[in-house]
This record gives C-alpha cells, structure tokens and sequence, in this order.
C-alpha cells in the first residue's frame, strides 16, 4: 500500500531533485504539495513547484497549496546556491500560474481526510507547519508521521556557525513544531552533508535527451558552479533527497530518541537546534533524531529512483 504523503517544500534545487524523484516513487502516493518561503519567496516556491508539475505531468496531479512569509518575515534567501530563480537559473516555464488555496488549510484539509495515514516531509523552514497546527489543533494528533530536513546535532551550521538554513529562517516555527504531539523525525546536517552528488553520480543519471535527464542537469549543474566557487567542494548537497529516503527507508538510517528545542532569540545562536543530552535529562523526549546513514546505499537509491521517474515520463 503506497504511503500517502505531503511534501512541504522551499524549491531550491534539492527540493525539485525531491518532486522528480516522488512524483513517481511507486512506494508513494503524494497527496499535496504545499510551498514554503525559504530558498525564495513563498510565491515563487509555488510558481517552481506549479513548472516543475506541468513539466513533469505525474499519473496523479497532488493538491497545491501556496504559503506566505513567516510573521517575522524571512531574513535571508538560498539564491547564492540555488540560483535566481531557485531552479539554477531553468527559468521553467509554466503556461498556467494558479491560485492555491493556502498550505496549512491544505495540510489540514488533507491530514482530515485520512487521520493516522498521512507522513508530512517538511523540506523547507516550518512556516506552514506550524501553521497548519495553529489553524487546527487536532492536527499533530490525527497525523501519522512529520520529517524535517533541518538542524544540527553535533555539526557546525550551514547559514551562521549554530543555525542550519531551514530553522534559521523561522524558529519560531520550529519551536512550535518541535513542541507539538507528534511522532517527528528529524534529519540535520551531520547526516545530510553526508551525501554529495558529484559529476560521476550525474553521469549515471537517465541521458539528457530525456525529459528527467534534461532537468536535472539543467538545475544541478550550476549548484555545481557554485558550490565550487563558494565552499570549494567539488559535488553538492541534496539535503532534501535525504531526508525523503529517511521517510520512506528509515533502515538506511540510525536514529535516536531525544528532546529537542530551538534557540529563537540569540544573537549568534538564533535557529540553533538544542538538544538535552545530559546524563540525567531534565526536558521531555520529543523526536526521533537520524545521526548516522547508509549514505552509498542512500546515494544509489536517489540514482535509481530518478531514473525510475525518467523512464516512467517518457512512457
Ligand atoms: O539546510 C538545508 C536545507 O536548506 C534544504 O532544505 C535546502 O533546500 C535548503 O532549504
Ligand atoms: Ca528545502
């Protein structure tokens, strides 16, 4: 039976990688996807997401909802890696822009119709997350399972030296979210950065000449250029690609039970995830945390299944 899924995303390159890859996952079915500010603006996530759809036309055309800037608004964007446009530059186009309805009433809306079925995969900041519990407060308690792309346990951050990218940009959010009723997993940079896309993985991706080929390498190729440019590394992070296979293979991945919260307020610390690790731990236990992975097994899964979605939408 496929899992039912919603996709909560920011894209950004690794969130697209994320869309090509599930649209066709015959171990999924993806319910909704709903776009969060994070790597762009929220509309622009929600344009992304609307091209990547119609180029892609999957068998089942999930529910779309659009998100809108945190109270606070967002700080700062993921364009130095994922491009202007947040696609590397694609500049895709999409020959019907629609209207949503809002994210978090498609969450709820979608959580409703299915209690104790649907996985949330949280890929972005968790705006419409928290969103979605504040509008309906059954909601933790009537979803099966949320995975978060974010955090750190014991790696420095990727956007300051404390904050991974996604909580930095609302922690608020992520500090409600965090402390809500729900089986949560959560998959920060000391297992994400593990696996790294390099020019030889692209190699082994479906040609070019097909529709799946020509998109991923259309929006990988300059996260390569950047990645070289600003970090010098020769290969780049898919986050997101992780955080998925975690979702749907949690064996590849070991994790741990423990209780988590989010600096909200520091100078130098805002976004930082905390966890109490103390010998004794005085806070209560709230998520499952992954801090080690399979990453070649993970890494041939993530090649497999996208060219399992390119030969499916060539069909
Ligand atoms: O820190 C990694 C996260 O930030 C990923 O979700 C990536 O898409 C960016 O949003
Ligand atoms: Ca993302």
């Amino acid at each position: 039976m496929p899992k039912k899924v919603i996709l909560d995303v920011d894209p950004g390159i690794d969130d697209a990688i994320v869309l090509c890859y599930a649209l066709f996952d015959p171990e999924v079915e993806v319910v909704a996807v709903t776009s969060v500010g994070g790597n762009v603006a929220p509309q622009v996530a929600s344009r992304n997401t609307q091209a990547i759809m119609e180029y892609l036309d999957p068998p089942r055309l999930p529910r779309l909802g659009v998100g809108s800037e945190p109270d606070d608004g967002l700080p700062l964007d993921g364009r130095y890696v994922h491009g202007i446009d947040g696609l590397g530059g694609t500049d895709l186009p999409v020959a019907v822009l629609r209207s949503l309805h809002p994210a978090e009433k498609v969450i709820c809306d979608a959580v409703r119709a299915a209690p104790n079925e649907i996985t949330i995969i949280a890929l972005g900041p968790l705006t419409n997350i928290a969103r979605a519990f504040q509008r309906d407060s059954e909601i933790p308690r009537l979803l099966r399972h949320l995975v978060i792309t974010g955090g750190t346990l014991d790696s420095p951050g990727n956007i300051t030296p404390a904050a991974e990218f996604n909580i930095y940009c609302d922690p608020l959010s992520a500090k409600q979210v965090f402390q809500a009723s729900c089986i949560k997993t959560l998959i920060p940079l000391d297992v994400t950065n593990r696996v790294k896309l390099t020019l030889g993985d692209v190699d082994q991706l479906a040609s070019d000449s097909t529709k799946v080929g020509h998109l991923l390498r259309c929006i990988i190729m300059p996260a390569f250029r950047a990645y070289r440019q600003r970090f010098g590394l020769e290969g780049i992070h898919v986050h997101d690609m992780v955080t998925y296979l975690a979702a749907l293979h949690p064996q590849l991945f070991a994790m741990k039970s423990l209780s988590g919260n989010v600096e909200t307020v520091g100078e130098l610390t805002r976004g930082m995830t905390v966890f109490d690790r103390r010998r004794i731990p005085a806070w209560r236990e709230n998520m499952n945390v992954a801090y080690n992975i399979k990453e070649e097994q993970v890494l041939t899964k993530i090649i497999t299944g996208l060219n399992f979605s390119a030969q499916c939408v060539e069909e």
